[in-house]
């Protein structure tokens, strides 16, 4: 297991696959290293790609507002990355391949910041992270735990700026995280 420093030296030099051709920035995350919450998405925006930081376009800034609300803050307590480090072009779903090829990265951070909860930001992180056969619109607002982790999926920032129908939903949802972290952790830091 690699140190977070030494993961994301690893990140930057990566060229496992062709995700790396087009890249300006990698973007291997950010937030509390200890943090005992941790954000999964699926791979950066052009936003993203151009900054080298997760969720900073539209949808990360919707994200934040959110979080904030209830006293999350990423450089507090709250860890945010992707499934992919790297930008697809048009931003289309990452292949399964580019996906796979990325996951001992996501593992490594995991082991690193040792959340309590994980919660995935739409289909592509509740496909990796919960089960490949999990279908977002069934098993989102339920928990699941595995090896340990509280696992939550719900929707992506995204998806709330093309529908907003499903704000009422994700917010619900992110009041679930914020008990649970109460209950778990406790009042954040
Ligand atoms: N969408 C994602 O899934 N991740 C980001 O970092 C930005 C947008």
């Amino acid at each position: 297991m690699l140190s977070m420093p030494e993961l994301i030296k690893e990140i930057e030099r990566c060229r496992k696959c062709r995700l790396h051709q087009n890249r300006t920035n990698t973007v291997p995350g950010e937030g509390d290293p200890q943090a005992k919450l941790m954000f999964i998405g699926e791979a950066p925006g052009a936003d993203e790609d151009r900054l080298g930081r997760p969720f900073v376009g539209k949808a990360g800034q919707l994200l934040d507002r959110a979080l904030n609300a209830l006293d999350f803050y990423r450089d507090m307590n709250f860890y945010i990355c992707n499934i992919c480090k790297c930008r697809p072009e048009n931003n289309r779903t990452p292949m399964e391949d580019e996906a796979e090829a990325c996951l001992p990265y996501l593992r490594n951070q995991v082991a690193v910041v040792k959340p309590r909860i994980i919660v995935c930001l739409g289909a592509t992180a509740t496909k990796y992270v919960i089960d490949r056969e999990a279908r977002i619109t069934q098993i989102r607002g339920q928990w699941f735990e595995k090896k340990g982790y509280h696992i939550l999926a719900t929707f992506h920032p995204a998806a709330l700026l093309r529908d907003e129908s499903k704000k009422r939903i994700f917010w619900q949802d992110l009041q679930n995280v914020k008990k649970k972290y109460d209950a778990l952790i406790g009042i954040p830091k």
